[in-house]
């Protein structure tokens, strides 16, 4: 099959669209208003999208709390959601009132950040502290539609890891259990059991990029 999104005529009982873009991984971003409000939710249009200098970016369909909040106050939270966590991370997203703090709701404690304003959760095993870079209105799929979508840039400027989950140099992140983020109602953990490596053909055993000679 095949369909255009511009018209979205897929046919199937429900938009196929997120269950083929997957595993995506939870940002679960933490903000504060400028009124002091702290504010939590999930965002799973999320990723890091560079590593020098570091960026994340998340897509809020409407401007939603967390984008507001984060637009007056110029940083946020992204922390890791993990298979211990995700009764807590689902009742964060529920859709409350402006004003609402989800922390209490979710039955999790915010702790202050390094060098952000907004908090992190701190029973999450990593987070990653934001600036705010942009926030780009992304534009309809034809001039009559409207947009709803915006697209929010952030630059990682800390980032927490647990100690217990760093063992020889390297995050243990199959020990973290991180939840991604699958189509229809489904999710996906990592654990050590669902990992494997793979060596680049350009990267040596010590991780240095070496050259691939041709012909
Ligand atoms: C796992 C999960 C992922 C979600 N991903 C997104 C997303 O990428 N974009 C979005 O706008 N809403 C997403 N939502 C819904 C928001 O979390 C929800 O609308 C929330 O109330 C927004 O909170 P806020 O207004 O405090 O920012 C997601 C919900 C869940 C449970």
């Amino acid at each position: 099959m095949f369909y255009e999104t511009a018209q979205n005529k897929h046919g199937l009982k429900h938009d196929p669209y997120k269950a083929l873009a997957v595993p995506r991984p939870i940002g679960w971003i933490s903000s504060v208003s400028k009124a002091g409000v702290c504010n939590l939710a999930p965002y799973s249009f999320f990723n890091a999208i560079s590593e020098k200098p570091h960026y994340v970016v998340f897509g809020s369909t409407g401007r939603k709390d967390s984008l507001t909040y984060i637009e007056e106050t110029g940083d946020f939270v992204c922390n890791l959601a993990t298979w211990d966590l995700r009764e807590h991370m689902n009742t964060s997203s529920a859709m409350v009132p402006r004003g609402v703090d989800e922390f209490p709701l979710a039955g999790l404690t915010a702790v202050k950040s390094n060098l952000v304003q907004a908090p992190r959760v701190k029973q999450a095993l990593a987070a990653f502290e934001c600036k705010h870079y942009q926030t780009i209105h992304l534009p309809p799929a034809t001039p009559e539609a409207t947009s709803n979508a915006y697209m929010v840039i952030g630059r990682v400027v800390g980032v927490y890891i647990d100690d217990q989950f760093v063992k020889d140099g390297i995050v243990d992140t199959g020990a973290m259990k991180p939840i991604a983020r699958l189509g229809y109602m489904d999710y996906a953990t990592v654990t050590p059991e669902a990992m494997f490596s793979m060596r680049r053909p350009d990267v040596d055993a010590e991780g240095h990029i070496i050259t691939v000679k041709r012909g």
